[in-house]
């Protein structure tokens, strides 16, 4: 690298009429290797003394923002500017800092699955990548999408349910939410980081077509919707080798059959070598100092010096980084440091709140809801729901106004200042009083006095660490039973990452599953409780009557040993393959607790004149929608699709299409719906494609993956499409 720096130069890279390949093209002939070598470096942007040990000195960059995930060098000399990376999918984070950024969250990614509407996870990543970017950031680390595998997974609340179509549709739409700002967001991680239990090592075992059938599928479409500048390579390894030196999933899957033009990140301290990393498609290394060494530092450049990693192919990976940056206008509309001063709150508070009231689904009600306007005494207990609602912890925390950390059985958990007691209070003519429930007894003699009573259920999760087990953790449960066994009039609030087992199911009146609902959580759930908002949120995981239900009952590794202790662990995702959640459920015949799509509402809807049609490589499917009860709401309709002989699937039937529709009272709607054909596909990895298998299929609308309300048929000939589905 001898080459000195040669004058600061404009040149066609700045020239905004030109195609961004053909200014990423022209920025790589114009710079020296040093600066290529700059873009693909990254460091984390937060003191860390734990970082090393001592092993390592490491000092955050001195032009990167403070308590914020990452930073890496621009090249001044030619106008392309620096990356400055936030978390995550849920808002702008703070990493460990004792004066955060205050900012809005949003529901946990989960919750805005279970909205199933496309738009409101658009609008969703447009408010929260325009916080990004007045904060100051040009580069959102979100589009969490992992399917759920694992319902005890400590992260599944950052991600979109279990799904690839509904997991896939939900995050592409947020991920062109937050780059509608101009800037750039990851799709992560990349793939099958189903369990944070021995994430960095844990080996998972899939075959390839049920690997493309099932979370490589949701990537693909969350890939087409959302354009992602970059794709987050996880920290698990698949079938031998590291994500984020698998040569198989960079270079073949996301690169060549999907046509990504974009960069590979390493999600922090995924990197585990300079050659192997290069070669097999990691294009930039994250957040030094997490990983071992600096692969692509000093050693990335001696490697291209003596031509193990070829020049071209640091051209390319730069070249990438470049391509996101300029069709992302991250080059033409730069970032301006801190402008958090003109961040709308006022109008955020209200997307964040739209959303959460999309997202709860009412998982039971025998009639105590919406809350009765005759009811004189209501009293909540616990969950701290006099103070706010909760949120998940780990890489992906945002901190908002208010905020207070409070100590849950599984570690300290930030609740927002958004109190249901105060917003049902404002909403209710009863006295409204609060209980904290750490006296059973005590919270039991307060419900029996109550005409009703409102108990709140948390379960916090978070990166790092999966649940024991799908019980609330402490006490609850007995808390519960409890009070609902003194008083039958009992609705049960639920704040958790996924599901949960609920032992006291038959005792209570009413359950509604509120997620982790964001910080305008509380007036949400009022809302919603006292009937001013319809609920119509539908599940979007399975919720199991038992772990003994799932394909491995105990997780995989063991969350004690270390690296050291079990360098290499690992997973057989093989045994359900792509029968992930509800089709598991349905192969399996297993009556989950509640089924995938579940979810009730104050009015009653019906559906009629269903019919299924061949169209090209698709189906079309038509049917007619109407509201029969007495509320305006909104319902969701789920298609789901089955071939009537074995054609060779995961499972009997897959979610084929869906939408949402806002219907008044006595109103009926037609609706036009396509079938992506991949979903009525098997891949085929020995022609690299995908088949439809002719013969006959239903075509059903569901109220859940259970209860099937309308049945057609369609005839399909055999037909091939290719690895894109076309
Ligand atoms: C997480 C990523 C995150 C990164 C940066 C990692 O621990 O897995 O999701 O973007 O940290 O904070």
């Amino acid at each position: 690298m001898a080459d000195a720096p040669p004058a600061p130069l404009d040149g066609p890279w700045l020239n905004s009429t030109l195609s961004a390949e053909a200014r990423a093209d022209a920025a790589i002939a114009a710079m020296t290797q040093s600066e290529k070598l700059l873009l693909v470096f990254g460091y984390y942007s937060t003191n860390a003394d734990w970082m090393g040990g001592g092993v390592k000195r490491f000092e955050p960059p001195k032009d990167g923002l403070p308590y914020s995930a990452g930073y890496v060098p621009g090249v001044p000399r030619l106008q392309i500017p620096a990356q400055w990376e936030t978390d995550a999918a849920i808002g702008v984070a703070t990493q460990s800092s004792p004066t955060p950024r205050l900012r809005t969250a949003l529901p946990s990614g989960l919750a805005t699955a279970a909205t199933w509407n496309p738009d409101a996870a658009f609008d969703g990543g447009a408010m929260i990548g325009n916080e990004a970017r007045l904060s100051g950031f040009n580069v959102h680390l979100a589009g969490g999408m992992n399917l759920i595998r694992e319902p005890r997974n400590g992260r599944n609340f950052e991600y979109s349910g279990e799904d690839p179509l509904l997991a896939g549709v939900i995050t592409g739409n947020a991920i062109k939410g937050v780059q509608s700002n101009r800037i750039i967001s990851t799709m992560k991680h990349f793939a099958f980081n189903a369990q944070e239990t021995n994430r960095n090592h844990i080996d998972v075992k899939i075959a390839e077509p049920a690997a493309r059938q099932s979370d490589l599928l949701a990537f693909q479409i969350a890939y087409e919707i959302g354009n992602p500048g970059s794709v987050m390579c996880a920290y698990n390894r698949i079938n031998g080798a590291y994500s984020c030196e698998n040569d198989w999933l960079l270079n073949k899957v996301l690169k060549e059959d999907w046509g990504f033009k974009g960069y590979v990140m390493s999600d922090w301290g995924g990197t585990h070598s300079t050659i192997p990393a290069a070669n097999t498609g990691l294009d930039q290394q994250s957040g030094w100092a997490f990983d071992r060494s600096p692969y692509f530092h000093a050693a990335l450049a001696e490697a291209v010096n003596n031509g193990h990693v070829s020049r071209s192919r640091l051209d390319d990976m730069a070249r990438r980084v470049l391509w996101a940056m300029f069709t992302n206008g991250v080059v033409d509309t730069p970032v301006k440091g801190d402008q958090s001063a003109l961040i709308d709150f006022a109008a955020h508070a209200k997307i964040t709140q739209a959303a959460a009231e999309q997202s709860l689904v009412l998982l039971k009600n025998d009639g105590l809801l919406p809350l009765s306007k005759t009811a004189k005494k209501i009293v909540l207990i616990g969950g701290h729901a006099d103070f706010g609602v909760l949120s998940g912890g780990g890489s992906s925390q945002v901190y908002a106004t208010g905020f207070q950390s409070f100590e849950e059985p599984l570690g300290k958990a930030v609740f927002y200042a958004s109190s249901p007691l105060k917003a049902i209070a404002a909403r209710s003519s009863a006295a409204v009083s609060y209980h904290d429930g750490k006296d059973i007894k005590a919270a039991a003699r307060a419900a029996r006095d109550a005409d009703i009573v409102i108990v709140f259920g948390t379960q916090w999760t978070a990166e790092g660490l999966d649940t024991p087990d799908l019980n609330l953790p402490g006490n609850q449960d007995a808390l519960i039973s409890a009070v609902a066994k003194a008083n039958r009039k009992t609705v049960v609030v639920l704040q958790t990452g996924g599901p949960v087992v609920m032992p006291w199911l038959d005792k209570v009146g009413a359950i509604l599953e509120a997620w982790y609902p964001g910080t305008s959580g509380g007036e949400a759930i009022a809302r919603v409780l006292t009937g001013e908002i319809n609920p119509s949120g539908r599940l979007p995981v399975t919720f199991p009557a038992s772990v003994a239900q799932l394909p491995r009952p105990k997780i995989d590794g063991d969350p004690k040993l270390s690296e050291l202790d079990d360098p290499h662990p690992h997973t057989d995702y093989d045994i359900e393959g792509a029968a992930v959640g509800y089709k598991w459920f349905d192969k399996k015949n297993l009556q989950p607790l509640f089924p995938f799509g579940h979810g009730l509402s104050y009015t009653t809807f019906s559906t009629s004149s269903l019919s299924a049609q061949p169209a090209g490589k698709t189906i079309s499917v038509s049917l007619n929608v109407k509201n029969t009860g007495k509320y305006p709401g909104r319902t969701v309709t789920q298609i789901y699709v089955s071939p009537v002989e074995d054609a060779g699937w995961e499972a009997p039937k897959r979610l084929g299409t869906f939408t949402s529709t806002e219907l008044k009272v006595g109103e009926s709607k037609t609706l036009s719906l396509t079938v992506d054909p991949r979903l009525i596909s098997t891949f085929d990895p020995k022609n690299n494609r995908w088949s439809i298998k002719g013969g006959t299929y239903k075509v059903m609308t569901g109220d859940s993956a259970t209860r099937i309300t309308n049945t057609t048929t369609v005839t399909l000939d055999q037909q091939t499409l290719s690895v894109r589905g076309q």
